[in-house]
């Protein structure tokens, strides 16, 4: 395998892959500071220039490419000469299609935030979602995802699209949402921590898929005097939030 990409899922992934027996023969970034850590941490070349990693390029089965999104197909245009023709390419995006790859190509997306305070949500068991080009590229992007004993969903290209979806408003905005109602107790004095309970409460829905019929509160109840009191206490900038999501709970709740 040939990694492109030394960032934040690399870092955590690419020890992942080594542990299970693939063999990294290269790590190629954008800058030294990405790249020769990671490559030193794993035991092999790295490098800032693709020239530089013709060899394993050509060598490699599977190239994962692990950059910013928007760069994906750019740097999959810039190997595509450089690599086998029954090399895999594989990409770990969400949101990104399948096409912005060359060759025999498949996604392999873990869903799950990759970020310096993730350490404490296991990597083990990581529902990945896998779309493939050919039967050949899924199994090769299965067996990547087996290095963390992933529960595998097959997807095709408009599944994935929902799919990441779900992802952003399940995650990125719930912790917004999140992160904001700490920012309305800290600006008290209360301890950011006094939502805890709720939340396991939150984390119990997604862990069980009843989401819906866990929902309580002011919105659902139509309790306006409570709506009209929590307006008067809101950030201006969270009004209209917060109108538009209470709306939408009584909507869904309404018998
Ligand atoms: N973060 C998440 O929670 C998460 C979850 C699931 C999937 N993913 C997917 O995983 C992929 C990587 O995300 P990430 O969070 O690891 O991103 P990241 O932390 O921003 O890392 C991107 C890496 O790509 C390198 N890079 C950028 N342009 C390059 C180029 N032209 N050639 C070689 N290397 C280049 C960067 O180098 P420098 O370090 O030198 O700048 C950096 O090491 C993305 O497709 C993302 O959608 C992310």
């Amino acid at each position: 395998m040939v990694l492109i990409g030394a960032g934040q899922v690399s870092r955590e992934l690419a020890p992942v892959w080594k542990q299970a027996g693939h063999d990294i023969l290269q790590v190629i970034s954008r800058t030294e500071a990405s790249a020769r850590p990671l490559g030193e941490q794993l035991g092999c070349p790295w490098t800032t220039h693709l020239v530089d990693a013709a060899g394993a390029l050509a060598d490699a089965q599977v190239v994962v490419v692990a950059v910013t999104d928007g760069l994906i197909a750019e740097v999959a245009e810039g190997i595509s000469a450089m690599v086998s023709p029954s090399c895999v390419m594989v990409h770990l995006s969400g949101a990104t299609p399948l096409d912005a790859l060359k060759g025999p190509r498949a996604v392999v997306w873990p869903i799950r935030s990759f970020n310096p305070k993730a350490d404490n949500v296991p990597l083990e068991g990581t529902p990945t979602v896998i779309e493939a080009s050919d039967a050949a590229s899924f199994h090769a992007a299965q067996t990547l995802a087996q290095a963390w004993k992933a529960e595998i969903a097959e997807a095709s290209g408009p599944q994935r699209a929902a799919a990441h979806l779900a992802a952003v408003m399940a995650d990125n905005y719930a912790n917004h949402m999140l992160a904001e109602a700490q920012e309305v107790l800290d600006q008290r004095n209360l301890p950011k921590t006094l939502l805890r309970n709720l939340v396991l409460g939150l984390t119990q829905g997604g862990l069980n898929g009843d989401a819906r019929e866990r929902q309580t509160g002011p919105a659902k109840r139509g309790d306006d005097a409570t709506l009209e009191r929590h307006r008067a206490l809101l950030p201006d900038d969270m009004r209209d939030v917060y109108n538009a999501l209470a709306a939408h709970i009584a909507k869904r709740h309404t018998p």
